[in-house]
This record gives C-alpha cells, sequence and structure tokens, in this order.
C-alpha cells in the first residue's frame, strides 16, 4: 500500500490536510520539525478519525530521514506544507525563510527525485501576486514582486518547480496559491495556534475576544475600499484541504505543472471581519484605527473560476461558518495546544 507525505503536518492547515486524507481513506505519513507545530494537533487528528498517521519527526532540509521516510512509507505523492510563513518575521530573518523555503523545497525535490517520486502538491500564496493591479485575480493575472522575503521566496519555489518541471516529463506539480485561509475544524479540536503575537487578523481577534490580548489595531481606514479598511479573500482552512484532494485526484491524470487559486471570490473587510465575529460570538471586540501596515495591499481577492473548471472544487462555507469555526477552536482551547480549557496539558 503506498501512502501520501504530507510535510508541514503537525501545523495549522498540514493537520487539516491530515485529518481530510485519513478521512479519505488515504495511509497517510508526517515529517515536521515542529518549530511551529503540535503532536497534539495529530494526536486530536487521530482521535477525530480512529486512524493514524506515521509521524516521523526531523527537518526536511536533511536528506537522510527524508529518503528515509520516502521509501519506508512507500510514498507516492507529497503534499509539502513545511515552512516558516510569518512576514515580518521574514523583513527581520530572510536568510532564515530562504534557508527554510527555498532550500527546503529544493532538498524535498531531490530526494523525491532520488526514490522516483514526482507527484507534489505546494502550498504557494497570493501573496506571489505583489501588489495587484485588479481583482479578481487569475492565475494568468500579472506578477508584480512580492512585497517581502516569505512572498518572494514562494516565487523563487514557483519558479524552481516550473523549471523542474519542464526538464524532467516525470514530474507531475500542483501549485496551489491559497488567498487567506482561516478558521478550524468543525470539531474546535484542531485549529490555528500562532507563536506568541499573531500577525494575523483572525487569531489576533479570536486572541481578543478570549482575553488574551487587550485590543485589536486595525490597520488603516483610509484605504479605496467601502469601508476604507482592507479587502481579502477569507477561506475555510477546511475547503482549502478539500482543494488538496482535488488537486491529488487530478495528478493522476494531468501532466506537468499546473497552478490553481484557492479563494472564494469574495472580499470583505476587517470592519466586517470584527462585526461578523461579534455576531457569532456574542463577544465585542475592541479595536483602534491604526495606521496602514507596510507591505499591505487595499484589496485582494481570487478568481477561482480555474479550480471549479479542472479540479471541480470550490469553497462551500461562507464567512459565518468560518468566525464561528475559529471561535469553537479558541473557546475549548484558550491557550491553544499548550493547555486545554481544563488547564491540563493536550
Ligand atoms: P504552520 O506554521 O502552522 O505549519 C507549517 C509546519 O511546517 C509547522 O508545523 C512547522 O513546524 C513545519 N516546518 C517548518 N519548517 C520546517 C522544516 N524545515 N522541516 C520540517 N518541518 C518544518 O503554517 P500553515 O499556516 O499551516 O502553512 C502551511 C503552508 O501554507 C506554508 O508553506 C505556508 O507558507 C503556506 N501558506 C499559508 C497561509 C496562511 O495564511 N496560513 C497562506 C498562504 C500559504
Ligand atoms: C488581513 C487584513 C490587514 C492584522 C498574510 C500574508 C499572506 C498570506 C496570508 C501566507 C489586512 C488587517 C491584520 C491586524 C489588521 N500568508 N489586519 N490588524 O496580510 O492579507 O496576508 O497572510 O502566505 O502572504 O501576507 O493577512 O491576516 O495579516 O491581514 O487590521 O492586527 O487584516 O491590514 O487588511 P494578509 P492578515
Amino acid at each position: 500500500m503506498t501512502s501520501i507525505l504530507v510535510t508541514g503536518g503537525a501545523g495549522y492547515i498540514g493537520s487539516h490536510a491530515v485529518l481530510a486524507l485519513l478521512q479519505a481513506g488515504h495511509d497517510v505519513c508526517v515529517i515536521d520539525n515542529l518549530s511551529n507545530g503540535s503532536v497534539v494537533a495529530l494526536e486530536r487528528v487521530q482521535k477525530l478519525t480512529g486512524k493514524k498517521a506515521a509521524f516521523f519527526q526531523g527537518d526536511i532540509r536533511d536528506p537522510r530521514i527524508l529518503r528515509k521516510v520516502l521509501s519506508e512509507c512507500r510514498v507516492d505523492s507529497v503534499l509539502h506544507f513545511a515552512g516558516l510563513k510569518a512576514v515580518a518575521e521574514s523583513v527581520r530573518d530572510p536568510l532564515s525563510y530562504y534557508e527554510n523555503n527555498v532550500n527546503g523545497t529544493l532538498q524535498l525535490c531531490q530526494a523525491m527525485a532520488d526514490v522516483g517520486v514526482f507527484r507534489l502538491v505546494f502550498s504557494s500564496s497570493a501573496t506571489v501576486y505583489g501588489d495587484p493591479v485588479s481583482v479578481p485575480l487569475s492565475e494568468t493575472s500579472p506578477m508584480s514582486l512580492p512585497t517581502n522575503p516569505y512572498g518572494r521566496s514562494k516565487l523563487i519555489v514557483e519558479n524552481l518547480l516550473q523549471d523542474l518541471a519542464r526538464a524532467d516529463k516525470r514530474w507531475r506539480v500542483a501549485i496551489l496559491r491559497y488567498f487567506n485561509p482561516i478558521g478550524a475544524h468543525v470539531s474546535g479540536q484542531i485549529g490555528e495556534d500562532p507563536n506568541g503575537i499573531p500577525n494575523n487578523l483572525l487569531p489576533y481577534v479570536t486572541q481578543v475576544a478570549i482575553g488574551r490580548l487587550k485590543f485589536l489595531q486595525v490597520f488603516g481606514d483610509d484605504y479605496p475600499t467601502p469601508d476604507g479598511t482592507g479587502l481579502r479573500d477569507y477561506i475555510h482552512v477546511t475547503d482549502l484541504v478539500a482543494g488538496h484532494i482535488c488537486a491529488l485526484k487530478v495528478l493522476d491524470s494531468q501532466e506537468g505543472l499546473n497552478v490553481w487559486n484557492l479563494g472564494t471570490g469574495k472580499g470583505h473587510s476587517v470592519l466586517d471581519i470584527i462585526r461578523t465575529f461579534e455576531r457569532v460570538s456574542g463577544r465585542s471586540i475592541a479595536f483602534t484605527v491604526a495606521p496602514r501596515r507596510d507591505g499591505d495591499v487595499a484589496k485582494c481577492w481570487a478568481d477561482p473560476s480555474k479550480a471549479w473548471r479542472d479540479l471541480g472544487w470550490k469553497a462551500d462555507r461562507d464567512l459565518e461558518q468560518m468566525l464561528s469555526d475559529a471561535w469553537r477552536w479558541q473557546l475549548n482551547n484558550p491557550s491553544g495546544y499548550s493547555f486545554s480549557s481544563h488547564g491540563v496539558p493536550g
């Protein structure tokens, strides 16, 4: 029996992917160095599915462990989530971002080729579009240079994969460009557990609601948008991982490399998020308006029609569901995976 390797499977999106793969009947193995993931997430996935993914603690930059996992687990496809993702940190420490995201992917592809595995689904980001010339963004929209080292590391990996697929016809690659993944599994058992103070809007909002943070800063209310705050395409993490399962299926028949946007096609403002969150949670969110954040764009949302045409995939869950699931996760796990709501580990 062959299996699917999930790099970064103990992280936010990876753990939801492991759950979906196990539920779809796949054998799964995970490699994660736990720099931003938790084994508790995988334990909870096991409880939710009644199935276990094989877990290897290790780094994708280590060719020995990669080759061991790829051959011991008889891997036939890889979902590649492992990497660093904090934009501000990437500005302070670009080398770590190029090292983890670019060199990590290079080592992964080399190890895959060494053992004869050529099917790869890569987590890219709408950040590769830079400051959009117009919205919605389709896969062929012009790409200006991303505004930070994190984004540039994703663009470099996309180019690397393009070159690889051109050079060697055995490769079958799906590049998935995520818009803004939020939410949590409906059980409230797995979700996003950022290290330290969150950079992203949603975990910040839920931590204000739970009382871990005092107030939210809304970065800019003078954008050319209906309420002056930034518009983004928020997508439920469960819909996002469903897109990966569809992409995996398409790799059976597709040759070469393909790119798909994974978004809902709708833009929501920061104030929409605050108001909808307040409604679904019954908590009020204290906020102040702060200056624009460096590198932020006014509007960013997807044209997801190519994914619908090619993959038969579209996002089903609306903003209310995304926010109520995020809130359930936060309420059940006020300190993320470190302590449960009863104050005991796990
Ligand atoms: P995450 O930090 O929760 O998960 C990444 C996982 O990879 C973590 O468990 C971490 O421990 C592991 N990891 C990091 N470097 C590693 C290495 N060198 N070797 C082995 N494991 C390593 O992040 P996430 O939100 O789940 O994102 C997953 C992927 O999706 C990332 O590649 C990210 O860039 C991409 N992405 C995320 C978003 C988002 O908003 N969350 C948006 C677009 C793209
Ligand atoms: C969303 C909106 C902010 C925090 C980032 C990365 C992108 C991708 C997803 C990985 C914006 C506003 C935010 C806060 C705020 N990640 N905001 N107060 O910036 O769209 O995308 O995450 O690939 O690459 O750049 O997401 O959640 O940080 O911000 O007002 O405390 O919320 O200005 O309008 P972003 P975000």
